[in-house]
């Protein structure tokens, strides 16, 4: 079967890059990418590339090349479900807030609703294919769904997570590591379903590098991943804690345990604690699926990751105040970097958010600055948890586009974000106009230690014992 039109739903950070990519690299295919967000949407088609609604590196440039061509982002929804062959699920499944499975389980309801809608529009046949991250056996409620139509058009469901990372999203796409295709084997039309995918990614990727599965285990696979990718945070922030007490490096023992092929050397960064918008999500939906099999040791297994995370995040705000002469109140603290990573805008379980709430609890006054992220986006995390009214959150915290203007008679600052720029600045000159004696908590173990200590800072690195 010759995919011609692709049409995916949900025009996020995994929908908008990954359909952009498939764009360039198949010019025979026109994809259509719809959203129930308009002003997103709209975002998407600006003129500007400055106001795309993401911000990843190289993205822009692809998207000028091949919008208007073969790729579209469009609100009408049921016309690009109806004219496509092939529909992405691209929407967001974030932890339920309410009623069964609260803070646990993975809210399905959008999804759901595209299934629904998938339904109720479609004529001919078509290939849904599952790219959001989903708990195990989503693909089987979806198919139910798509089965009792009632209007004789058959689907075949496919799981196809993504696996790319915010940051690197289009190097991660153009260069998979692998791509994982979930189907069912054992029919015909599954068969024709599957290779059908392979043939879009064939356009671009080494057939070795496509792996084809069950449809459980490509689901399963996905949250493995994020799971072992956050343990390995977890697991060297839990060490970073004892290199502080006993005088060790963190980054002397990440070099070393990393030179064993075994280990390997990637993502053994201590942070001040990971965010992003699946690590969490998905330990946790993992957490409750163990135990709605009654599997309690998996369950408190993995969700130590996540406790462990947490506990990082209120060690770094701990050690502020505690180093601060037990007070902020009153204090300037300067945040530099509030996204969840460097190279993204996307701010989604950032640890900044966290730390800013436990300071503001403290009395502090907050001033962020960071290179991507909007003001908007900062305020709305903020409120987002509820802690005090939208404007004290004003009040308290303030944002700058300026660094030096936001470091200026602070008494701290605080590294959240890993920005390249930050190695760069004038740091003699932000020693000048900050308070005395002044701090840096750095965060991401990003600046030097040594050069800092020369210009007076009092400099505080996770992981080092001081
Ligand atoms: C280990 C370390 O590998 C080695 O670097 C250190 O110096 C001593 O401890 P060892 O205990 O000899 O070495 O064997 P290892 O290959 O690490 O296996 C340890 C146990 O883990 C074995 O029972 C092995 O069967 C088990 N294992 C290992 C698994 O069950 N699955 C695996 O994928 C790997
Ligand atoms: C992750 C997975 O990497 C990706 O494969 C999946 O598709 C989506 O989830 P993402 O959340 O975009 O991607 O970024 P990632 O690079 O994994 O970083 C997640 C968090 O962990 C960030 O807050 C990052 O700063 C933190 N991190 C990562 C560390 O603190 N230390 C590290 O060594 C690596
Ligand atoms: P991700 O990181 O998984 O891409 P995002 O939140 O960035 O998540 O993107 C998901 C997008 O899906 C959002 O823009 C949201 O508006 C869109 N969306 C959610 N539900 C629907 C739906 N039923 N129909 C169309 N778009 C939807």
């Amino acid at each position: 079967m010759n995919i011609k039109r692709i049409c995916c739903i949900g025009a996020g950070y995994v929908g908008g890059p990954t359909m952009t990519v498939i764009a360039q690299k198949c010019p025979h295919i026109k994809l259509t990418v719809v959203d129930i967000n308009e002003s997103r949407i709209a975002a998407w088609n600006s003129k500007d590339l400055n106001k795309l609604p993401i911000f990843e590196p190289g993205l822009d440039k692809i998207v000028e090349e091949v919008r208007g061509r073969n790729l579209f982002f469009s609100t009408d929804i049921d016309e690009a479900i109806n004219e496509a062959d092939m529909i992405f699920i691209s929407v967001n499944t974030p932890t339920k807030n309410y009623g069964k499975g609260k803070g646990m389980a993975s809210d399905l309801k959008y999804i759901e609703l595209c299934a629904r809608q998938i339904a109720k529009v479609s004529r001919q046949n078509k290939i849904v294919v599952e790219k959001s991250t989903l708990p195990v056996r989503t693909a089987s409620a979806i198919k139910s769904i798509l089965d009792n139509t009632g209007n004789g058009v058959h689907f075949q469901i496919l799981s196809n997570p993504e696996f790319l990372a915010e940051g690197t999203a289009i190097q991660d796409l153009l260069k998979p590591d692998r791509v994982l295709i979930g189907g069912d084997a054992s029919t015909k039309e599954g068969e024709v379903a599957i290779q059908a995918l392979i043939d879009v990614y064939l356009n671009w990727v080494p057939k070795e590098q496509i792996l084809t599965t069950n449809v459980w285990s490509s689901e399963l696979s996905k949250l493995t991943a994020n799971a072992f990718l956050a343990q390995r945070v977890s697991s060297i922030n839990a060490m970073s804690e004892i290199c502080e007490k006993t005088g060790a490096d963190i980054r002397e023992v990440s070099k070393a345990i990393g030179m064993d092929s075994r280990i390997g050397s990637k993502f053994l960064n201590a942070s001040v604690g990971f965010g992003g918008s699946c690590f969490q999500k998905d330990i946790l939906n993992l957490v409750y699926i163990a135990k709605s099999y009654g599997l309690n040791e998996v369950a408190d297994y993995w969700e130590q990751v996540v406790i462990m995370n947490e506990h990082q995040k209120k060690r770094f705000s701990d050690n502020i105040v505690s180093t601060l002469y037990n007070t902020v109140s009153g204090k300037k603290i300067t945040f530099l970097g509030w996204a969840f990573k460097k190279n993204t805008n996307d701010t989604r379980e950032s640890a900044a958010i966290r730390v800013a709430d436990d300071l503001l609890n403290e009395r502090a006054e907050i001033s962020v600055y960071d290179p991507k992220v909007t003001e908007e986006r900062i305020y709305e995390d903020l409120n987002y948890l509820g802690t005090r009214s939208s404007i004290e959150n004003k009040r308290l915290l303030t944002i700058n586009k300026d660094p030096y203007r936001a470091c200026k008679n602070s008494h701290a600052i605080a590294i959240l974000t890993e920005w390249d720029e930050f190695k760069n600045y004038d740091w003699k000159n932000i020693y000048k106009n900050m308070e005395k004696p002044a701090f840096v908590f750095d965060g991401r173990g990003l600046l030097n230690k040594e050069e800092l200590e020369i210009i007076g800072f009092i400099y505080y690195n996770i992981g080092t014992g001081n």
